[in-house]
């Protein structure tokens, strides 16, 4: 791109989807609509439980119920996108009353609508993690690295942007921050630092508490610690993970042992994420290789 940021977002994804009017101009349009609405309504929501509980046995709280809502909303705007489902609603269902056959372009969604439950009380940054396939159904069946083809991470902090990845079939892959809800882009293009990193260097060790009963994991950890990393770690993955994308590089580490489960999931966190990360230039170099960003484990739930 050769314009200074920020730039509007309408330029910016007409250059790079010119084959796609319904992604470009109805779904990512709806859905950063969605997150700038979500983005508001937290800033004067009250926290509290709403005496519900998801299929996985977490209590559900107003927000959560709310941030779900605007996405389904939003939803209803995407004649292309067919079916979706979310980390609160896990079942893929039809989005339209009256389903259409799809067209040249038909999506499903995936989506965790507000990630970081137990660090909103405080006003921590949170987050929305939205996964876009290929194909109008089956997401959890579909194989990530040619059928999830968008990612969005909305950021909800004392700014709200939200990073968009994109990986249309045969390209490389592009991720881009967009501020909102101006919809502007401030950075055009999010590329990950290769090793070394000189400098500062950063590590967010999730599941910490897994390092008392796994000593590969105090090992690593009492590592960081002795190699004089700086600790960056908030517990609200979209915030620790973007912490590295804005710096460069970090390391973000979640490992499943057999008493400390984690609680990422393959459909509506790791796989975005996983994109964003790649679209960033994380693969770059090999499983290890650049950006920093070491992924130990993450379960296959969901
Ligand atoms: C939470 O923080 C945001 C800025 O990040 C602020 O606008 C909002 O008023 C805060 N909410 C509460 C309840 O303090």
């Amino acid at each position: 791109m050769d314009s200074t940021p920020p730039f509007p977002l309408t330029s910016h994804l007409t250059s790079l989807i010119p084959n796609r009017p319904a992604l470009r101009d109805s779904v990512l349009p709806a859905l950063l609509t969605a997150i700038s609405q979500i983005a508001l309504a937290l800033r004067t929501a009250s926290v509290h439980t709403s005496g519900t509980s998801n299929t996985f046995g977490d209590a559900q709280l107003n927000v959560d119920v709310l941030a779900e809502s605007h996405i389904r909303a939003a939803l209803l705007l995407c004649p292309s996108i067919h079916t979706a489902s979310s980390e609160e609603d896990p079942v893929e269902r039809p989005v339209h009353p009256v389903p259409t056959a799809p067209g040249p372009e038909a999506y499903t969604l995936a989506f965790d609508p507000l990630d970081g439950s137990s660090i909103i009380g405080p006003n921590f940054t949170v987050g929305t993690i939205l996964s876009l396939w290929d194909h109008p159904t089956s997401a959890l069946h579909l194989p990530p690295a040619t059928s999830q083809i968008a990612a969005i991470l909305g950021v909800y902090g004392p700014r709200t942007t939200a990073i968009i990845a994109l990986r249309l079939p045969g390209t490389q892959g592009t991720a881009f921050e967009v501020s909102l809800p101006s919809m502007t882009v401030t950075v055009p293009r999010i590329l990950l630092s290769l090793p070394p990193v000189t400098g500062t260097r950063y590590f967010a060790p999730a599941n910490l508490r897994a390092a008392a009963e796994d000593p590969r994991y105090m090992v690593l950890v009492t590592h960081y610690i002795r190699e004089r990393y700086t600790l960056r770690y908030s517990g609200g993955l979209v915030p620790d993970v973007v912490h590295a994308l804005v710096k460069g590089h970090g390391v973000y580490v979640s490992p499943v042992t057999a008493g400390s489960g984690a609680k990422l999931r393959r459909l509506y966190e790791t796989c975005p994420v996983a994109l964003v990360v790649e679209c960033a230039g994380g693969g770059r170099g090999g499983r290890r290789g650049g950006g920093d960003i070491e992924w130990v484990k993450a379960d296959g739930r969901g």
